[in-house]
């Protein structure tokens, strides 16, 4: 895919499914603003990839609606508008309903939910004027319920419903569009569910059963999606949650 002369804003975009997407992207020749929570992140991931004038840095904690403001003024600012919004940062934490707390559900709602739609509202103006469009990184959880991942998949639903409704609002200018990956991976699922589990083995392989697919996916996998909805390929596409899940979401 080409995107020579595009320029795209990934929040997240400093490791596992945000970080390749800001590879594929710069690979497709577009320019690339880099979200991570901190300056340093941002930095450290120009530097890792290899620097030059198509890569600059946006930080800043999407959690927040000042964040967002900041990050996308930023992220405009450097790149002289803008045609693509990955809204791809997020948290995951796993806990039993009973031990969830209000500092859970608010990082959680903030960081997944809130942050992408200000994000969005931010950018809205430039995607306007670009003709552009957005691409939120939702989740199998988002579609069907997880145990253990109640707030999550109540933060990731949010996504996907709200994908749809702001592609009805934003059409015909803007299209906008969410992927809903399985397991991918990234350290999320390798600090969060993984490492910390007391067999970090069996916990691999029941991530790995879990699709009926058997496998977890690379972070690539769900960047090339991306870029699929991302172009003018998908220029038909909008309201869709596009599933890259190994057949999770099939059906039992
Ligand atoms: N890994 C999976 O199995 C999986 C599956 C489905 C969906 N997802 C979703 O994919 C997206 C990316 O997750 P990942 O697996 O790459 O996780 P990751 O932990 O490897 O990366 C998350 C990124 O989000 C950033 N981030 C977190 N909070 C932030 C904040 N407040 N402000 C700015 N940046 C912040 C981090 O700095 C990091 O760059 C998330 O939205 C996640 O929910 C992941």
């Amino acid at each position: 895919m080409d995107f020579s002369d595009k320029r795209v804003l990934v929040t997240g975009g400093t490791r596992g499914i945000g970080r390749a997407v800001v590879e594929a992207f710069v690979a497709s020749g577009a320019s690339v603003a880099i979200n991570g929570r901190t300056a340093q992140s941002a930095a450290s991931t120009i530097d890792a990839l290899g620097g030059g004038v198509r890569l600059v840095a946006a930080p800043g904690n999407v959690g927040t609606v000042a964040g967002c403001t900041a990050v996308v003024k930023a992220a405009i600012a450097a790149l002289g508008g803008l045609d693509v919004l990955v809204n791809s940062a997020g948290v995951a934490r796993d806990a039993p309903v009973e031990d969830v707390d209000e500092a859970q559900w608010d990082e959680t709602l903030d960081v997944n939910l809130k942050g992408v739609f200000f994000c969005s509202r931010e950018a809205l103006g430039a995607l306007r004027e670009s003709g552009g469009n957005i691409v939120n990184v939702a989740s199998d959880a988002g579609l069907m319920g997880t145990p253990g991942l109640v707030v999550y998949c109540a933060s990731k639903g949010g996504v996907v419903n709200m994908t749809r409704a702001m592609a009805l609002e934003l059409a015909p200018t803007v299209r906008v569009n969410c992927v809903c990956p399985g397991y991918v991976d990234t350290d999320m699922i390798r600090r969060d569910f993984i490492d910390r589990s007391d067999d970090p083995a069996a916990a691999e392989q029941a991530l790995t059963d879990y699709a009926p697919l058997k496998r977890i996916a690379s972070p690539g996998e769900i960047a090339t999606a991306i870029l699929y909805l991302a172009s003018d390929d998908a220029r038909f596409v909008t309201g869709a949650a596009l599933q890259i899940d190994g057949g999770t979401t099939a059906g039992r």
